[in-house]
C-alpha cells in the first residue's frame, strides 16, 4: 500500500478525532499496515463486541465469568475493605457486577473505557443496580496516562480490575510498559485483578475468532465504518474480508482485513491505494503462560499474589500487588 502525495496542510477532521486520524494514516503509511484495536470501539463495535461474547464459539467470556462467579468470595477477601476499584477497557461491565457483589464495602468503582456513550450507559444501568456505589467514568485511552478524579482518603488500596484478556491485545513490549503504569497507579500495597487467556488448541482459537455466525467479521469491518464516519473516509466494506489465523510460534492470534481488489481509499483527503489480496492488520490476541506472564509482571514489578483458572485451563485470573 503507498500513500499518495503527503499533505503539508492540517487534515479536514474534527479536532477531537485528531489522535485517531493520526494512529489510522501512520498505520496505514507502514508495512505492513495495520490500524489500532483500540478503535473497534464505537457504539456499534461495544454492541457488536457484547455479542461475541455470547456467541458458542467465544469461550473466554463465559470461561472468565466461572472463574469469576466460583471464586469471587475468595478474590473479594484478599482483596480486603474499602478498595477504589479501577477497571480498564470496562465496556459492559459484566464480569464486574460480580466482584461488586462480593467485596467488602467497596469505595468507589471507577470504569475506564474509550467507548464514551457505551460507558455512559453501562453507568446507568450499575447506579440502579448498586445504589450507593460511587461510581466515577473516565473516559479515555487508557494507553496514555489519565487522571483518576477521585480521592483516595477513605479508601484502603487502590485495585486495577483488567478482564477479558485485553493485555493480550498489546504487544509484548507495549504490555510490559502498560504493566508498569499499572504499578505506578496502583502505588505500593495496590492490587491488579488481570484476566488473560491460556488458551493452547489451535482449533479452538480459530474458531473463537472465526464464528460461524459471523459477527467477529461483522465486528473487524465495523472499524472500517468507524473510519468513514469519524474521520471522512470512504472504505468499501464489501471490498474486504475478515480474516483471523492462530499463529502458534508467536502464541498469538491475528487478526486481518484483506483487500479484495485493487483499490483507492481517501481519508480526510488524502488517498491510499491497497493492492488486491493486501491486508491490513486490526488485532494481536496474545495468548499467555502463566510462568511467563508471572515473570513479565514482576519486571514491571507486579508480585502473583494469588491465581485461579477453569478446570481445562484455558482461561486464568491472577491477581499481582506492588510491594510496600
Ligand atoms: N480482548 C479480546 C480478545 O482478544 C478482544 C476480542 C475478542 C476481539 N474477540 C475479538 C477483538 C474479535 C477483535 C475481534 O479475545
Amino acid at each position: 500500500m503507498h500513500a499518495s502525495a503527503k499533505r503539508q496542510t492540517m487534515p479536514d477532521v474534527n479536532p477531537a478525532n485528531l489522535d485517531f486520524y493520526r494512529d489510522v494514516v501512520t498505520g496505514l503509511r507502514a508495512s505492513p499496515c495495520q490500524i489500532s484495536s483500540k478503535y473497534f470501539y464505537d457504539q456499534r463495535g461495544s454492541e457488536l463486541f457484547d455479542a461475541i461474547c455470547e456467541l458458542e464459539e467465544y469461550y473466554p467470556t463465559r470461561t472468565e465469568l466461572g472463574i469469576m462467579t466460583r471464586h469471587a468470595k475468595d478474590m473479594a477477601d484478599v482483596l480486603g475493605q474499602r478498595c477504589m476499584l479501577i477497571e480498564l477497557g470496562s465496556g459492559s461491565s459484566l464480569k464486574t457486577r460480580v466482584l461488586l457483589e462480593h467485596l467488602a464495602d467497596p469505595k468507589v468503582y471507577v470504569p475506564v473505557d474509550i467507548a464514551r456513550d457505551h460507558l455512559h450507559k453501562t453507568v446507568r444501568n450499575l447506579s440502579s443496580e448498586y445504589v450507593g456505589l460511587e461510581i466515577v467514568p473516565v473516559c479515555a485511552d487508557f494507553e496514555k496516562d489519565f487522571a483518576i478524579p477521585v480521592s483516595d482518603t477513605e479508601t484502603h488500596r487502590r485495585v486495577i480490575y483488567f478482564p477479558g484478556s485485553t493485555i493480550g491485545n498489546f504487544e509484548a513490549s507495549a504490555a510490559e510498559s502498560l504493566l508498569e503504569r499499572i504499578a505506578r497507579w496502583v502505588g505500593p500495597g495496590g492490587g491488579l485483578l488481570i484476566g488473560f487467556d491460556t488458551c493452547l488448541d489451535k482449533a479452538m482459537l480459530e474458531a473463537a475468532y472465526n464464528d460461524r455466525l459471523g459477527v467477529t467479521a461483522a465486528f473487524n469491518l465495523n472499524l472500517l465504518e468507524h473510519i468513514n464516519r469519524e474521520l471522512g473516509a470512504d472504505f468499501q466494506l464489501a471490498d474486504f474480508r475478515h480474516r483471523a489465523v492462530y499463529d502458534e510460534a508467536e502464541r498469538r492470534v491475528v487478526m486481518w482485513l484483506d483487500s479484495l481488489c485493487q483499490q483507492k481509499v481517501t481519508i480526510a483527503g488524502e488517498s491510499f491505494h491497497f493492492a488486491e489480496g493486501e491486508s491490513i492488520r486490526t488485532e494481536y490476541s496474545h495468548k499467555y503462560d502463566l510462568e511467563i506472564f508471572r515473570q513479565t509482571a514482576s519486571r514491571a514489578g507486579l508480585m502473583l499474589s494469588k491465581y485461579w483458572t477453569d478446570d481445562s485451563g484455558v482461561f486464568t485470573v491472577a491477581l499481582f500487588t506492588v510491594g510496600e
